[in-house]
């Protein structure tokens, strides 16, 4: 069920106090995987796949079970979202053709794009749930607006 239990406009603030003036990426994805892990209990996997290659992405920092390292464009919903920019909300991950199972117990997902300050895709994030349908429309919201004060990207989520 997509209620979300965390405050995103306090997360935000968290979020924005905590890197502020920061610039490496690495420091800031490490910050928000662990603050948005947990400020929810919906989220059983949270973390970053970062552009390394063209149409290449391997895992950043996350938190929970391991995650596989390497995911090229086009695969499994990280590779999707990857490859179009659009967000992926997927409230059955058994019904995303070629979705890629890193815990048997996952059930939904939701997959955001993440820019840098350029407006450049550095990655995507990753956030998993043993719930069905664990994620809505104010997830995305909030979580690409936690993007947006932490990368300094100036929004372009969609
Ligand atoms: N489920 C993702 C792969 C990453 S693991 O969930 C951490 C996908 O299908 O792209």
């Amino acid at each position: 069920m997509n209620v979300p239990e965390v405050d995103y406009a306090a997360l935000i603030k968290v979020v924005e106090s905590l890197t502020e003036g920061e610039t490496d990426e690495v420091a800031i994805m490490a910050t928000l995987a662990c603050e948005i892990h947990h400020a929810d209990d919906r989220f059983d996997w949270t973390g970053f796949y970062r552009v390394t290659a063209p149409d290449m992405l391997k895992i950043g920092p996350y938190q929970g079970g391991h995650g596989c390292l390497v995911i090229p464009f086009g695969n499994g919903v990280c590779g999707t979202c990857a490859q179009t920019g659009e967000v992926q909300l997927v409230d059955d991950v058994e019904a995303f053709p070629g979705h890629i199972a890193c815990a048997a117990s996952t059930r939904s997902e939701i997959v955001l794009p993440v820019r840098g300050a350029s407006g450049r895709l550095i990655g995507v994030l990753d956030i998993d749930s043993d719930q069905p349908a664990a994620f809505g429309p104010a997830d995305a919201e909030g979580l690409a607006q936690v993007i947006e004060v932490a990368f300094g990207n100036g929004g372009h989520w969609r």
